[in-house]
């Protein structure tokens, strides 16, 4: 008889990034996330999977955790710099104007030129499927994918 276990939740998303300082402050000013903790002391295994890693931290905003890896060499090549990825991460917002908001955010952020941005994409135009759900798609400073959506009340 198999083992009885819990049900697993979400702990924490990590991020790589070859420039914490510029990530941190990203993640900072576009998420609201505030700073929890940091280390540069990492266990041998973690520094085998992560060639190169020099520092991390920790970002929180509500329920949501992310940890920074900064990883400067072997220089990782964009985005998570292995072979396969998660293919993006979705934020839900409680309303299409809060939806516009992320989106404006986001753009003003970008234009006030205080971070390096890996990729130069402008977040996409938002688009509505046939039940009415929201959603738009931008990218981290690392290249790393965002979803937005907004999901109206109802079954799913
Ligand atoms: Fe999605």
């Amino acid at each position: 008889m198999p083992e009885t276990v819990n049900l697993p939740r979400l702990h924490h998303i990590a991020i790589q990034t070859t420039d914490l300082a510029n990530c941190t402050s990203w993640y900072q000013d576009f998420f609201g996330c505030r700073a929890t903790w940091s280390t540069d002391e990492f266990s041998e295994l973690t520094r085998e999977r992560l060639p190169g890693i020099t520092r991390m931290a920790e970002v929180v905003v509500g329920a949501t955790r992310f940890h920074l890896f900064e990883r400067i060499s072997p220089a990782p090549h964009g985005a998570g710099a292995n072979a396969t990825e998660f293919q993006h991460l979705c934020m839900a917002v409680e309303s299409p104007a809060a939806l516009d908001a992320w989106r404006r955010k986001w753009t003003e952020l970008h234009r006030s030129g205080r971070y390096a941005f890996l990729r130069a994409d402008p977040p996409s135009e938002t688009v509505v499927d046939k039940d009415g759900v929201e959603s738009f798609y931008c990218l981290d400073v690392n290249g790393l994918e965002f979803e937005f959506t907004y999901v109206p009340a109802g079954p799913r």
